[in-house]
């Protein structure tokens, strides 16, 4: 998630784990593109030992191309085509959710991305710009490309974020499609992995803003499907948090540090109503160092 999900969130992420793969913030690929330098963004292994996919956006068939075999020359296990981003400066240039306008080019790009490395090529797709009357030609035509697998966040990209993720069209993407369907939007819970699942049939499942909630939500869920029993390691909050501010380097404004640790801890605090009641005083507060701001937030929450 760019902006949210950066290599802090990832390597936090990684001391927690549950999860079987990771997928880094899209690299925007804009004509003119210097391939080699855009691709040193992408560093596999960050997320070790779960595998960290790659995902770019552009609406050049073939910088993609080349930009997909520098990341799979960069070690990145899958590459993912971003066919979603509701970003106005990225749709303004033909990328994101601009390719559900055109199924034709959507197919080419990811065509020439699967034609041009070894590892699985894959898409995440909103399910339409303005409405879904594209749906079926867009997912269909991702299919055709050579696509390993197809995500879908079931909003179009003019509902933003707003309106509920429409699980059914996660329903219609597996009934249409022969390849496997990641359904993803607005899992936030146990019973919401359970019942889109149900609803859907899909394949897999891809948790974002959830997870930065509960970044323990995917071993509840796992361990929910395998009915064993889980509980959250009394320290796995401190090394959550410390892993995460450990990773903000010096070379970041102090500023900007602590801003990052309220933006995560922000999301946290919105993982209930206890936790939300502490939220606007954690957040309001100054805080002199990244340390400051870690021994607080652990003695607010009773660490
Ligand atoms: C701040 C933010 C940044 C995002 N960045 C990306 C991105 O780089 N690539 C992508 O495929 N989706 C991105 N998304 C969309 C999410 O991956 C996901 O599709 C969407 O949030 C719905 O799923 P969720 O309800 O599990 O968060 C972003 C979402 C947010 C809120």
């Amino acid at each position: 998630m760019e902006g949210v999900g950066d290599r802090s969130f990832r390597k936090a992420m990684a001391s927690i784990g549950g999860f079987d793969e990771a997928c880094a913030e899209f690299l925007r690929v804009p004509m003119h593109a210097h391939i080699p330098s855009l691709s040193e963004q992408y560093v596999a292994g960050e997320t070790d030992p779960i595998p960290l996919a790659a995902q770019v956006m552009g609406s050049d068939p073939e910088l993609m191309a080349e930009m997909a075999r520098a990341l799979a020359e960069k070690g990145a296990p899958r590459i993912d085509l971003n066919c979603g981003c509701p970003s106005n400066t990225v749709t303004g240039k033909g990328a994101g959710s601009s390719l559900l306008k055109d199924p034709n080019l959507l197919y080419e790009i990811a065509k020439a991305m699967v034609d041009a490395v070894d590892v699985p090529v894959t898409a995440k797709l909103r399910s339409g710009f303005t409405d879904t009357s594209l749906f079926k030609e867009n997912i269909l035509a991702a299919q055709e490309s050579g696509i390993a697998f197809l995500t879908l966040h079931p909003r179009t990209k003019e509902e933003g974020y707003g309106p509920p993720a429409r699980w059914d069209l996660i329903a219609k993407a597996k009934s249409l499609l022969k390849i496997p369907v990641v359904g993803n939007g607005d899992i936030a819970s146990v019973e919401g992995a359970h019942q889109v699942l149900k609803e859907t049939k899909c394949d897999a499942l891809m948790i974002g803003r959830g997870a930065l909630m509960n970044p323990w939500i995917f071993q509840e869920i796992k361990a929910s499907f395998s009915k064993e029993p889980f509980e959250r390691p009394k320290n796995g909050l401190e090394i959550y948090l410390r892993t995460f501010a450990a990773d903000l380097t010096e070379e970041m404004p102090i500023r900007n540090r602590i801003g990052k640790l309220k933006q995560l801890m922000g999301f946290y605090f919105k993982g209930s109503d206890v936790l939300l009641a502490k939220r606007s005083e954690m957040l309001k507060r100054d805080y002199a160092s990244t340390q400051e701001f870690v021994e607080q937030t652990l003695v607010a929450l009773n660490y």
